[in-house]
């Protein structure tokens, strides 16, 4: 089997991921709560596992990372956590249900909410969300990478309009974590929202939310937190704050190998060598006959995301095909990602998408593009 639906989960990890799962499995108490030694255990790798990510975000304090199921649990909370009936938020045409979901939901309560469209070849540019901005906006919300076309936002102007303006930027970070730097100070990102199942390596099950200085979020769920517990009201001290109930202590501790690996390895080595697979890939099939490649491909600062068409047949046909006889593994139809593929014509036929990581070889690629090949020319014969 070979494995390029990397921007949905990574299924290679680094070795030490399930070993540190297993281990952690064996030896944790419960976090936070008691001071039983293998309580204590487990404090320390979740505390080591906070620095880690505070490290790879630049955050100011590793009390600021609470760590959450994923990024829809994050954004989820953030979003909600900040914005109040009468806010204005702006958001993009890239953004991913967990993103575009919750601000549906809060726009029936009276947060009114802003989409800035792309241009024709899919990307962002920044300098159209200028004017969206009026007297009540709260927010800037937006994702850092497509998980449709890779291409990237730029961040650090969207955090020096927020800057200027003083908007808060809620930073969904699901594709790009590991992959490209985010400086929350340089970048004046408000909260970062991560997942640990993609370019991190971790399980799935794991993520969180890294918050900066000037921001504090109403927490969705309350309860259980280890400490003041004669208190009615939940704590709200970071990182309690955002930690209501019992934390998956044992996919932290995967995630901490995750984050190991991609902190000894470095962001910038990833993606220059995740980058070359995907040129060629891209190189590989975007001439072939009936092939239509979505986004813009002028540069590489880009994930590692090729996200295709052949001719009108139906996405999610061509990913079995490529599944059933070619042992390919890919991510068909919409992505969670609906506006994105309405922009781009996509609504109807999906999309195939080919998303590589750092385990992916060349000879992989190459299978990839023969395959796609044998489909075309089979077809045409
Ligand atoms: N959001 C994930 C993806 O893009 C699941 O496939």
């Amino acid at each position: 089997m070979i494995y390029f639906d990397n921007a949905a989960t990574t299924l290679q990890k680094p070795k030490e991921v399930a070993e540190a799962v297993y281990k952690a499995i064996q030896n944790f108490g419960n976090s936070g709560r008691g001071a039983s030694s293998v309580s204590l255990q487990a404090s320390r790798i979740i505390y080591d596992t906070r620095e880690k990510i505070a490290d790879l975000f630049h955050c100011s304090d590793p009390a600021k990372v609470a760590f959450t199921s994923n990024s829809t649990e994050s954004l989820n909370t953030v979003i909600k956590g900040v914005l109040q009936p009468g806010d204005h938020v702006i958001t993009t045409v890239l953004e991913h249900n967990s993103v575009l979901r919750p601000l549906y939901q809060l726009e029936q309560e009276g947060v009114e909410v802003s989409i800035v469209p792309c241009r024709e070849n899919g990307r962002l540019e920044v300098s159209d969300m200028e004017h969206y901005i009026q007297s009540n906006t709260r927010a800037i919300v937006c994702t850092h990478v497509s998980n449709l076309t890779g291409n990237k936002i730029d961040i650090h102007a969207v955090g020096q309009l927020c800057r200027e303006n003083g908007l808060l930027f809620l930073l969904d970070a699901s594709q790009s974590a590991g992959v490209f730097p985010i400086d929350m100070k340089e970048d004046c990102i408000s909260a970062v929202c991560f997942t640990g199942h993609k370019s991190l390596y971790g399980p799935q099950g794991t993520g969180g939310i890294c918050l900066g200085d000037k921001i504090t979020v109403r927490p969705l769920k309350v309860g259980g937190s280890g400490i003041m517990t004669f208190e009615r009201e939940h704590p709200n001290v970071m990182p309690t704050a955002l930690e209501a109930g019992t934390l998956n202590g044992h996919g932290i501790a995967g995630l901490n190998a995750g984050l190991r690996y991609v902190l000894k390895q470095g962001c910038e080595r990833i993606h220059e060598y995740e980058v070359a697979l995907m040129k060629q890939f891209y190189y590989g099939i975007k001439d072939l006959p009936g092939i239509k490649v979505y986004g813009d491909f002028s540069g590489w600062d880009r994930a590692a995301i090729v996200t295709f068409n052949i001719a009108d047949y139906d996405s999610a046909q061509v990913s079995d095909e490529l599944s059933q006889r070619f042992g390919i593994e890919t991510r068909a139809g919409g992505h969670c990602a609906p506006l994105m593929h309405r922009a781009l014509g996509t609504e109807h036929q999906g999309a195939v998408r080919f998303s590589f990581s750092n385990f992916n070889t060349s000879e992989e690629v190459a299978v990839g593009v023969e395959a796609i090949k044998t489909l075309i020319y089979e077809d045409m014969d």
